[in-house]
């Protein structure tokens, strides 16, 4: 095909992100009545109900452009983290956060690091932007290994992202491991900055009930090279409108601004967010969902034997055991439950399961004993 000579190199072998699939094509595809989706790490209550107010009273105004600096919604991040809106920026979710960060800074030859069975996102905007990912190992247990990050970081080294809480493996690194790590990381000596590092908190607000987990903003102070973003997609409960935040040193801010696509965060995400920023009752209400049916599931994994790895955030990824993680992820689409399966995480023995109400984990279980056929 001509098309194929003009598209530039990195992209001619870029493999799609996978999604989680929507609950209406699985019913389509397999001709089932009920189906659960357990696959994206969604807040199984639904949306922040002040966010859906929101939109209900704003709906009509759709006609108009967005407001392109979003400021009534970084006037309530700021009031809501007590920090200053030159330090705060938007998008259209985690996932156009990280593009920007690859835009703004990733050249050819630059080498970012990035962690083994953590989020994909990440490798894709490397590769986009003709960087290299140079990818770091997990210790055992399925945890960042921030000693060997800085081992393998060098003066090639442009950026380092870190997920905390990871996902797929809900582990976390705690508040004194990050706060040796932004302290050893060693000073680039062409640039005289240490390099950046990306601390992606799209599950803060669930891991906040975790052991010494640090809470990223109050390392922003000391550390210029230090973006943390966070998500209105997960405890929030508005995957659907794509909204995302930020917060870095002025400068770093001040370029995003300049790159960002004028109209990134539409109207009513814009609405929405700035109301569900204040929803303590959402809040509330998840966390305290998430912990109890965590512990549900653990308890009932651990009766039929199968292996999991403690998580911090609102997912669990277990052993697929004796199946392989499509396989498995194959046999719960028939039974109408969407998980995720792990084998672009290079984990082939794993699936990744969110954790839903209690009666999706209930059936969540039962299908599971059905597949195992206990
Ligand atoms: C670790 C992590 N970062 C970022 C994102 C992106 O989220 P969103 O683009 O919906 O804000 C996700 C979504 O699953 C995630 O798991």
């Amino acid at each position: 095909m001509k098309i194929e000579k003009i598209i530039r190199e990195v992209c001619k072998d870029f493999e799609p992100y996978i999604a989680g699939k929507p609950i209406n094509a699985i019913k389509r595809e397999l001709a089932l009545e009920s189906v659960i989706k357990l696959a994206s790490n969604e807040n199984p209550l639904g949306a922040s109900k002040k966010a859906l107010e929101a939109i209900k009273s704003n709906f009509e105004d759709i006609f108009f452009y967005p407001d392109s600096s979003s400021y009534y919604l970084k006037k309530a991040l700021s009031e809501s983290y007590n920090l200053p809106i030159k330090n705060i920026f938007t998008a259209a979710g985690g996932d156009e956060i990280i593009e920007l960060i690859a835009k703004l800074f990733f050249n050819h030859g630059d080498e970012i690091l990035i962690s083994k069975h953590s989020f994909i996102r990440y490798a894709m905007a490397v590769k986009l932007m003709d960087s290299r990912a140079i990818v770091v190992p997990m210790k055992e247990g399925l945890t960042y290994d921030l000693a060997t990050f800085l081992k393998m970081c060098t003066q090639k080294t442009k950026a380092i992202f870190i997920t905390n809480p990871n996902n797929p493996t809900g582990t976390y690194n705690t508040k004194s491991e990050l706060l040796e790590f932004l302290r050893e990381l060693p000073l680039n000596d062409k640039f005289g900055i240490k390099p950046l590092v990306v601390l992606d908190e799209a599950y803060f607000e669930y891991a906040l009930q975790e052991k010494d987990y640090p809470n990223g903003l109050d390392f922003l102070k000391d550390n210029p090279n230090l973006i943390v973003f966070r998500t209105f997609s997960k405890i929030y409960g508005l995957a659907g409108l794509r909204v995302g935040y930020g917060f870095a040193n002025e400068e770093i801010v001040d370029y995003i601004e300049r790159i960002r696509p004028p109209f990134n965060v539409n109207f009513l995400a814009q609405v929405a967010a700035a109301a569900a920023i204040f929803d303590k009752e959402q809040i509330e209400k998840s966390q305290k969902l998430i912990k109890e049916e965590k512990k549900y599931l653990y308890k009932e994994l651990e009766k039929l034997k199968v292996k999991y790895i403690n998580s911090a955030a609102n997912f669990i990824l277990f052993s697929s055991l004796p199946f392989r993680s499509g396989e498995l992820f194959r046999k719960f689409l028939k039974e109408g439950v969407i998980v995720r399966s792990m084998d672009e995480y290079e984990l082939p023995y794993y699936v990744r399961v969110t954790i839903g109400t209690h009666r999706e984990n209930e059936l969540f279980i039962e299908k599971l004993k059905r597949i195992h056929k206990i």
